[in-house]
C-alpha cells in the first residue's frame, strides 16, 4: 500500500481549486493508500495573519476536510503544528537547502515582488518544510494542483541529495497523485489563470447558492465569438475549463457545440455553470453545516490524528538523526 500525503494552508475557507487540485477521487485515494491529510498551519505564517484568525481558520480546514468526505476512522487527519517533529526535520533539511535554489523559486520570486515589505526566511525556505512534511512519513504520493508542482520537484532533489550524500536509499522520490490525468488548474472567474484565496476570486465550498450565482453572474466574458470554432479568449476559456469538473460530458459537449457553431448564449453557460457548481457543493456545504460547531467531534479527530501523525513522524525522525550521525548521551 502506498503512502498518500495531502495539505492545505490555513489562510481561509476552501475552495473549488484545493477541492479539485488536492481531494478529487478522495474515496479511491483513501480505500486504496494509507492517507495523511494536513493542515498546514506553519506554512501560513509567512504572511503574518492576526493570532487571534489562525486557530479559526485551522478549524475551518479541519471541517471543510471532513465535510469534503475524508473519513478519519480510515486516513489521518492533523494540524501540522501539533506534530513539532516536522520541525526538526525542516531544520535538518535546511543544512542541505542552497539559497540559491530557494531564491529561485517561483512561488518565492513572486510573493516576494508582491509583498516587498515581508521576504522572511520562512518565506525563502517555505519549501524545505513543505518537503519535511512530505518525507516526514516518506509519502510516495502528493495530491497537488498545477501551481504546487515545482515545490514537489524540490522535494524530489532534496531527497534525491540525502539519499547521495549520506549513501543511503532513505527517502523515496514522491510524484504527484494526478488522478490520471495532467495536474489540474481551476481557473479563477475573473479571467485570470488561477482560483486563489489571495487572488480574491474564488468559490468557496462552503458558499451559498444564491452568492454563487452572483459570482458566476459577474464573471468575465468578451463580446461572444462571430465566426464559427474561432479559439476561445482566456475568460471563456477558464469558464469551461470550470465546467469540465463540474457538469456531466453531455452538458459539456452541448456548450462546446454551441461555441463552434458561434451561437452560445453566455447567460446560459453561467445558468448551467451556477447550477452544476451549486449541486457539487451542496452535500458538502450540508455536511459543514452541520459539523463545523461539533467542537467535541473535531477535538476527538484532531486529537486522534495528531497520535497517529506523530508516531509515523517520531519513526522517520530517528531514523534520519541515526543516519546523520546524531546521538544523544
Ligand atoms: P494551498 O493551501 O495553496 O493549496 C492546497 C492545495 O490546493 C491546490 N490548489 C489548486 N489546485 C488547482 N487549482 C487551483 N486554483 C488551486 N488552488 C490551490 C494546491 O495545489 C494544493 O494542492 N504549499 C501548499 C500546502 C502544503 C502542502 C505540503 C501540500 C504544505 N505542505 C505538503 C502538499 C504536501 C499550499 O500552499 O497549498
Amino acid at each position: 500500500m502506498e503512502t498518500v500525503l495531502s495539505g492545505i494552508r490555513s489562510t481561509g475557507n476552501l475552495h473549488l481549486g484545493n477541492y479539485y487540485g488536492a481531494l478529487r477521487n478522495f474515496v479511491k485515494m483513501q480505500q486504496e493508500n494509507k492517507c495523511f491529510f494536513f493542515i498546514a498551519d506553519y506554512h501560513s505564517l509567512t504572511t503574518h495573519p492576526d493570532p487571534k484568525l489562525l486557530h479559526g481558520n485551522v478549524k475551518n480546514v479541519l471541517t471543510e476536510y471532513l465535510a469534503a468526505g475524508i473519513d478519519p476512522e480510515i486516513s489521518t487527519i492533523y494540524v501540522q503544528s501539533d506534530v513539532p517533529e516536522v520541525c526538526e526535520l525542516y531544520l535538518l533539511l535546511n543544512m542541505h537547502a542552497y539559497m540559491g535554489e530557494l531564491a529561485k523559486t517561483s512561488s518565492f520570486k513572486e510573493k516576494a515582488r508582491k509583498h516587498p515589505d515581508n521576504i522572511n526566511a520562512g518565506l525563502l525556505t517555505y519549501p524545505t518544510l513543505m518537503a519535511a512534511d512530505i518525507l516526514m512519513h516518506n509519502a510516495d504520493k502528493v495530491p497537488v494542483g498545477k501551481d504546487q508542482e515545482q515545490h514537489l520537484e524540490m522535494t524530489r532533489k532534496f531527497a534525491r541529495r540525502f539519499n547521495n550524500l549520506y549513501q543511503v536509499e532513505y527517502f523515496k522520490e514522491p510524484v504527484a497523485y494526478n488522478f490520471g490525468n495532467e495536474l489540474i488548474k481551476i481557473p479563477g472567474l475573473d479571467g485570470s489563470g488561477k482560483m486563489g484565496k489571495s487572488e480574491g476570486n474564488c468559490i468557496y465550498l462552503n458558499e451559498d447558492p444564491k452568492s454563487i450565482e452572483k459570482k458566476v453572474k459577474r464573471a468575465l466574458t468578451d463580446s461572444g465569438p462571430t465566426v464559427p470554432n474561432s479559439p476561445k479568449p482566456d475568460c471563456i476559456e477558464n469558464l469551461f475549463t470550470i465546467l469540465k469538473v463540474v457538469s456531466t460530458d453531455d452538458v459539456v459537449a452541448h456548450f462546446e457545440e454551441k461555441w463552434n457553431t458561434a451561437e452560445i448564449r453566455y447567460g446560459d453557460l453561467k445558468k448551467q455553470l451556477a447550477e452544476d457548481i451549486i449541486k457539487t457543493i451542496a452535500p458538502i456545504r450540508e455536511r459543514i453545516l452541520a459539523i463545523q460547531n461539533d467542537d467535541d467531534y473535531l477535538h476527538k479527530v484532531a486529537m486522534q490524528g495528531r497520535e497517529k501523525a506523530r508516531e509515523s513522524a517520531s519513526k522517520t525522525l530517528r531514523e534520519v538523526r541515526e543516519i546523520m550521525g546524531i546521538r544523544s548521551f
